[in-house]
């Protein structure tokens, strides 16, 4: 790197960290991220580069459209921050009571707006557009913010799509990526039994819908053991149960509310139709009735082949070929980034945040400190994932994840 260079790095850090720590301190949660929004479009100001943002909720949507024509590529990072109150004592602590950013959006944010940096200074050369959606409400399951930047047609003409989220379980400076599934779909269901009361002297004169309720639960916590491919990931947990009106009275209704993670689609389609069965079997076995809402939520985050393929030659370039791990265990947590792969080609990958010797907090936890290197990381990787995207990517982005279905809505 000559001195120049270096001096231009220097002050690319210092910028995005700047920016990172600015985040930090004024974390906004889900559907709330106005001032978020605010600070996105200053800096996407002082930066000269030119964006639009929808009317009825919070996101920024960057472009650079660069000296020499190509194809358009998307880079995402999402917004939103979590109920939580924050100990982590960094001096840019969350400075709102209550609310943090506790699954390390900041850091998405952050490294993003450093992408942009680093790219509007090639402007020139670039090959094409780049578009950086700042997305909110990610963590707003089972809805999610994805869907609404779908809608107003901000992914209409991107050949690729890609995205991040820094990784406290991976080590600092490594990425985990592979083609496939590397995140789940994300469900939710709602059961609601009708019994009948009765004195509790008098069972024979009810329908206890607490026993009903019972037979169900264990019942659904046989979906995954009996029911699908012993190869199949999944998770179904029930996690609340409310219902019965006194100690004596026969229960007349329970309500049993749950969530379902699945990692391909036919395992996802078949725990509802089992969820049906074991409720009709109630009905048969003991005259109660029920009803089942089951909602679609985020579907499986699913990278393409050749957007992966991109993704890890980038990090072997910019981080070294023993910074990229292909050997990651798909995770049963959800990411609204699933809702991009359905409708475009293009990955998302984990970047390691855990530096060694610090203490570990998981995401999602009020001590959750991802180390700075990594905004500086996810940076690069984003800026040299997207000029590789648009000199390399041809037409064709290789084989669309096998069992890719329509998404969403209530069934
Ligand atoms: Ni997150």
């Amino acid at each position: 790197m000559t001195g120049q260079n270096e001096k231009a790095e220097e002050r690319i850090r210092e910028r995005t960290a700047a920016w990172r720590r600015d985040f930090h301190a004024h974390p906004e949660l889900s559907g709330e991220e106005r001032e978020t929004a605010r600070r996105i479009r200053l800096a996407l100001n002082e930066m000269g580069i030119p964006y639009r943002c929808p009317g009825d909720y919070y996101a920024v949507i960057g472009e650079i459209r660069g000296g020499r024509p190509g194809p358009v590529v998307a880079l995402r990072a999402d917004m939103d921050a979590l109920p939580l109150e924050e100990r982590t004592g960094l001096p840019f602590a969350s400075e709102t009571p209550g609310v943090m950013h506790a699954c390390g959006h900041d850091v998405h944010m952050a490294a993003l707006l450093g992408a942009a940096l680093r790219l509007q200074a090639r402007r020139e050369t670039l090959p094409g557009t780049v578009r950086f959606l700042f997305q909110p409400r990610e963590e707003l399951s089972p809805e999610g913010g994805a869907p609404l930047l779908i809608r107003d047609g901000y992914l209409d003409g991107v050949r690729a799509i890609f995205g991040f989220h820094q990784w406290p379980d991976l080590p600092l400076g490594t990425v985990g990526v592979h083609a496939g599934a590397m995140m789940a779909a994300s469900d939710r269901f709602k059961i609601t039994i009708h019994g009948h009361d009765a004195h509790a002297a008098h069972p024979d004169q009810g329908i206890d819908a607490i026993v009903g309720a019972t037979n169900v639960l264990q019942e659904i916590y046989q979906i995954v053991s009996r029911r699908l491919n012993p190869h199949a990931v999944a998770a179904v947990s029930v996690g609340t149960i409310r219902g019965g009106t006194r100690y004596n009275v026969v229960a007349p209704e329970v309500v049993l509310e749950g969530t379902c993670r699945t990692l391909d689609q036919e395992s996802r389609e078949k725990v509802p139709a089992c969820i049906r069965r074991i409720l009709e079997g109630q009905r048969v076995s003991y005259n109660l009735q029920s009803s089942l809402e089951y909602h679609r939520g985020y579907p499986i985050v699913r990278n393409w082949t050749g957007p992966e393929q991109l993704v890890e030659e980038t990090v072997r370039q910019v981080l070294g070929p023993g910074a990229l791990r292909t050997d990651i265990v798909p995770e049963l947590t959800g990411e609204d980034f699933a809702f991009y792969l359905e409708k475009v080609p293009g990955a998302f990958f984990w970047l390691g945040s855990h530096r060694a010797g610090e203490p570990f907090h998981g995401l999602h936890s009020a001590g959750m400190c991802p180390d700075e290197e990594t905004v500086h990381y996810g940076s690069r990787l984003l800026a040299d994932l997207a000029v590789r995207a648009l000199e390399e990517l041809p037409q064709d982005a290789g084989p669309a994840p096998e069992g890719l279905q329509a998404p969403s809505g209530t069934v």
